[in-house]
């Protein structure tokens, strides 16, 4: 995802209707936000740099690289926040010198820079450089990625099944022959797909990353997953937890969706089967990939 697609206002949209997002969120600045020097990574429209201020922040610097940062200027001023709350229009990962605070000051850094597919937005990245500028002491949100693969029944897009019912129909209308495009109707597999939700099938951790902590995403890793009973999966589900705080995280779903990595074929176990899983991380690239390692 490029920086420049979240001035999209459907961007916003689409995240702050996701009200499990937001509570998380502002359960946060309601423990967090009292008497701290915060730092959001990327503030977008500015509402919780607002938030924290109204909160009890002593200081807000909200940091944001796509031009939004002007919406989240506006929400400042109008709120009588300017002087509390700063924002900068910078990449974070760019930034020497920030208004206000130096490195070493910022009691609470936090940032929603989450996918369905965790690593697409360089929350690791933008993690470590805010993790940069915190007192000791300070708390990073999120500071931990827990990620988990799920065998699920369905791995291929619900625009394939889409495409071929409408194929057949338009192809029924005028009693073609449709053979020549079961090829273009089969996308090459492994491919990948978001889901709104997910049904696992069966389902076991990953891996769980430190946010801040010089930590990287494994390029590639196995993962034991054991059918509970006989199954056939089609693909496998990325489902990750992003812990703010005690108690406190986001989860794949809502408005993040659950990607789903569609394998190449059915995967039919028996009950108590075992299949190993490979997983691949790079974020440079697709970002993570799932596939039977068998
Ligand atoms: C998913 S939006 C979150 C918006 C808002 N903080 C919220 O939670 O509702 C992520 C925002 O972070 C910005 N962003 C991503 N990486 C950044 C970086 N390294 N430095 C500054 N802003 C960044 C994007 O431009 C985008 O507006």
């Amino acid at each position: 995802m490029e920086l420049e697609d979240f001035a999209d206002p459907w961007e916003q949209v689409r995240l702050l209707q996701d009200r499990a997002r937001n509570d998380a969120l502002l359960a946060l600045l309601e423990r967090r936000a009292a008497g701290a020097r915060v730092l959001e990574v990327g503030t977008a429209h500015g509402l919780f740099a607002c938030l924290a201020a109204k909160l009890g922040a002593e200081r807000v610097v909200a940091v944001e690289a796509s031009p939004l940062a002007a919406t989240a200027r506006a929400l400042v001023e109008a709120n009588g926040l300017a002087g509390r709350v700063e924002v900068v229009e910078a990449d974070l990962l760019e930034v020497d010198a920030l208004p206000g605070l130096a490195r070493g000051e910022v009691d609470l850094a936090f940032g929603e820079l989450l996918n369905a597919d965790p690593f697409v937005e360089g929350v690791v990245e933008a993690m470590e450089a805010a993790a940069g500028w915190l007192a000791p002491g300070g708390h990073l949100a999120p500071g931990r990625l827990r990620v988990s693969v799920a065998l699920v029944a369905d791995g291929s897009p619900a625009e394939v099944a889409g495409a071929r019912a409408e194929v057949a129909r338009l192809g029924a209308r005028g009693g073609l022959v449709l053979d020549p495009l079961e090829a273009l109707l089969t996308p090459r597999a492994p491919y990948r797909s978001l889901a709104p939700e997910v049904t696992p099938l069966a389902m076991a951790p990953a891996f769980t990353l430190r946010l801040g902590a010089g930590e990287a995403p494994p390029e590639e890793t196995r993962v034991r997953v054991e059918a509970p009973r006989a199954l056939e999966a089609g693909g496998a589900a990325v489902l990750f937890e992003a812990e703010l705080d005690a108690g406190l995280a986001w989860r794949s779903g809502g408005h993040f969706g659950v990607l789903v990595c569609g394998f190449a074929a059915p995967l039919r176990l028996a009950a108590g089967e075992a299949v190993e899983l490979r997983v691949r991380v790079d974020p440079a690239d697709d970002g993570i990939a799932v596939e039977p390692a068998r």
